[in-house]
């Protein structure tokens, strides 16, 4: 269970983005499983250079630096005893063609410019800085097939020794579910951007596949049930 607490230190800088950053950010942040996945789990190392890939408002920026300093603050109380400690990320560059988003992304982790910074470009041509942890959170859908290749051999040539990359997608086989996602994620698209692009989809077995490739080892994590049912977290690492 995730503490509300902690949900309103994450979602709090969002206020000075406007009363849309901050509800949505809560939203998310209280209802996707991922958040809540990639602490419970101790997903991304300490110290770690995270490249987030389609950043959106910088959700998983403001999650991790909301969690460390309410762990530190906080932990005696309330923080879950399955749980790891949060990690403190070294450095977060997020990457979103959204402007409104990265503008929003930029407002609220203003504070930690130093070490945050989120650019407003492509992910099929923008540079990607080397990375312990690239995070591909619901976005490669939204590129075509040839990109979803192209990008994911930039990842792995980006990605230090020992890197990851969590890539959350959506199961196109999983029936109704992944029906449901692909039409929220359109009308996102639409409410935060006025774009609708179509998406290109794959099967649990094609992203493996895929992965399995461009010479990844992978593995695959449900994401829980009910609205979650159809979305995955591929964990892939280099293989040697
Ligand atoms: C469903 S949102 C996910 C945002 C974020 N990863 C999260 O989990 O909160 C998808 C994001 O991908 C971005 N996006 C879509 N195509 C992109 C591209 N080619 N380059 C960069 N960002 C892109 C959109 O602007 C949007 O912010």
């Amino acid at each position: 269970m995730v503490p509300n607490a902690l949900i309103e230190t994450a979602s709090r800088p969002y206020r000075a983005a406007g009363r849309f950053a901050w509800h949505f950010a809560s939203a998310k942040l209280r209802h996707d499983p991922f958040f809540a996945y990639i602490l419970a789990h101790g997903a991304i190392p300490d110290g770690a250079r995270i490249l987030d890939l389609g950043s959106g408002q910088g959700l998983l920026a403001a999650w991790l630096i909301g969690a460390h300093a309410w762990h530190r603050d906080n932990a005696h109380l309330a923080w879950p005893a399955r749980w790891p400690a949060p990690p403190a990320p070294r450095s977060i560059h997020g990457i979103d063609l959204t402007p409104r988003d990265v503008d929003r992304a930029r407002i609220a982790l203003r504070e930690h410019a130093a070490r945050v910074r989120f650019v407003c470009d492509d992910i099929r041509v923008a540079p990607f800085p080397q990375a312990d942890v690239v995070v591909a959170c619901d976005v490669l859908h939204y590129v075509d097939a040839n990109a979803q290749e192209a990008v994911l051999r930039r990842v792995r040539a980006s990605l230090a020794s020992g890197g990851v990359l969590l890539l959350r997608v959506s199961d196109a086989d999983a029936g109704w579910r992944a029906s449901v996602d692909r039409a929220v994620d359109i009308g996102m698209q639409f409410a935060r951007s006025g774009r609708t692009d179509g998406l290109t989809v794959r099967s649990e077995a094609q992203w493996l596949a895929l992965l399995r490739d461009l010479r990844f080892t992978a593995k695959i994590h449900p994401m829980g049930n009910g609205t979650h049912a159809a979305n995955r977290l591929l964990i892939a690492r280099p293989a040697d």
